[in-house]
């Protein structure tokens, strides 16, 4: 089925011989939100930047979009990318670029017109309370401000897979409730989430699958 994404006996090792994910298989369908949890070192994030293919798997097979993303070729892979919107846990904004040049970097690859872009970004920056922040640079924000640009350029494009890498680390959990509401109603137009976290607190207060890591093999 072309909305699923599939992970067969999945390994992956940042040095040879050193496994960090292990025999992981599961398979998400389309439109589906799910949490990634398990203690610090588990691999929730190694497991996320195979998803974002940013690193290949070792061993089995992952495939997406109705791609099997395993042998494919490395110029293929931005083609793929620019379906998945990424909240890396260290935020990763361009320091250079202001706020609303960050957070509309996504589109502005895409190719989408700059009146349209503009829209897009300010409704945005309101939404996640940074509208104030429009020209700044990220060095001058507080961590919490630099996470919600981050999710803010992530959701931008309304992607097919949104992976989030602690996305309310270091958001009060009054925010960090905000955050899952906007992340459902990304959810409910169709786009696939997949949210890392080790709050057990904020994954009780869902009813969602939750994927359990430890020691890098999915917990069933
Ligand atoms: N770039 C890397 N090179 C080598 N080893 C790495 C790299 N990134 C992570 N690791 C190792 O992979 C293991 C899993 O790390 P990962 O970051 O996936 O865990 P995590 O579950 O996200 O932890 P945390 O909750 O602390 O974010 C750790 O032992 C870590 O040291
Ligand atoms: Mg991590």
């Amino acid at each position: 089925m072309t909305g699923m994404i599939t992970l067969e006996n999945v390994a992956m090792e940042y040095l040879p011989g050193q496994e960090i994910l292990k025999d992981v298989s599961l398979q998400l369908k389309r439109g589906s939100f799910h949490f990634v949890a398990g203690p610090s070192g588990a691999g929730k994030s190694t497991l996320l930047s195979l998803l974002s293919l940013h690193y290949r798997a070792s061993k089995g097979r992952i495939r997406m979009f109705g791609e099997d993303t395993t042998w494919l070729p490395r110029e293929q892979l931005p083609r793929l990318r620019r379906r998945i919107g990424i909240v890396l846990q260290d935020y990763r904004l361009l320091d250079h670029l202001t706020i609303a040049e960050n957070v509309a970097l996504p589109l502005k690859v895409a190719g989408e017109a700059p009146p349209g872009i503009e829209a897009k970004v300010k409704e945005l920056l309101g939404w996640v309370g940074l509208t104030e922040h429009h020209d700044s640079r990220p060095p001058v924000l507080s961590g919490g401000q630099k996470q919600r640009a981050a999710i803010a350029r992530a959701v931008i494009t309304k992607p097919d897979l949104l992976l989030a890498d602690e996305p309310t680390g270091n958001l009060d959990s009054e925010l960090s409730l905000r955050f899952m509401y906007l992340f459902e109603a990304l959810n409910r137009t169709g786009t696939t989430v997949l949210i890392a976290t080790h709050d057990e607190h904020l994954i009780s207060l869902f009813d969602y699958q939750v994927l359990r890591l430890k020691d890098g093999r999915l917990l069933r």
